[in-house]
């Protein structure tokens, strides 16, 4: 609606414009959206004196939602494999010595481990579950986007049992639940048990 001004607490942070310009520009699609990047804000909020990780930078757009809550004492460290994405996701936080652009395979996240808060959105997700899960710290927070929500249980995706889904919902060293995020998906959010 013309004139109408966004209240200040559903406005997107200048460092979350600042990612999805540059997605813009490398015409990347995969950026996560809104709804999970206040989530993501939340999380690392909840960690002032955490280390937050991120597998999977993309353009920034998720790492500048994690940046919003990001604590004075906190860091934030993210992997991204594809070189140009990284440097220009880089661009956005040069200023910020509290948070690492990490170019290469998620693993290298591992050296920075154990994590308070781990968005795990590109590498580790699907080919090593269980590897994500042993990254976090005792009470860490794990963030996983792009699910489709299922009536079923066990939940089900194009009609067959989500296995992945049901490894991170029952996981014994998690305790861990499903929230939309809007109609038509749905993240998983997990705390290891300490
Ligand atoms: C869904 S996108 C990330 C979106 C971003 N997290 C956000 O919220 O805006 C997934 C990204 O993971 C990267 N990726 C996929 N596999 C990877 C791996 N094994 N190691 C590092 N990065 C990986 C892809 O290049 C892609 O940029």
């Amino acid at each position: 609606m013309a004139g109408r001004t966004v209240p200040p607490h559903r406005a997107v942070p200048p460092r979350v414009a600042a990612a999805e310009q540059v997605a813009s520009e490398e015409e990347f699609k995969k950026s996560c959206i809104p709804e999970v990047g206040r989530l993501l804000g939340l999380a690392a909020a909840a960690k002032p004196h955490g280390t937050i990780a991120e597998s999977g930078t993309g353009s920034g757009v998720g790492t500048a939602w994690l940046h919003s809550g990001l604590g004075p004492d906190a860091r934030l460290i993210t992997v991204e494999r594809d070189e140009k994405l990284a440097r220009r996701a880089a661009g956005v936080f040069a200023d910020d010595e509290r948070v690492s652009v990490l170019t290469g395979d998620w693993r290298l996240l591992e050296r920075h481990a154990p994590f308070d808060v781990f968005f795990c959105d590109g590498g580790g997700k699907r080919d090593d579950p269980q590897a994500v899960v042993e990254l976090l710290a005792p009470g860490g927070l794990l963030i996983l986007d792009d699910f489709t929500p299922s009536p079923h249980w066990p939940p089900r995706f194009d009609g067959e049992v989500d296995e992945l889904r049901l490894f991170y919902l029952t996981h014994p060293a998690l305790e861990a639940t499903e929230i939309l995020t809007t109609p038509a998906s749905s993240v998983i959010v997990g705390t290891r048990r300490a």
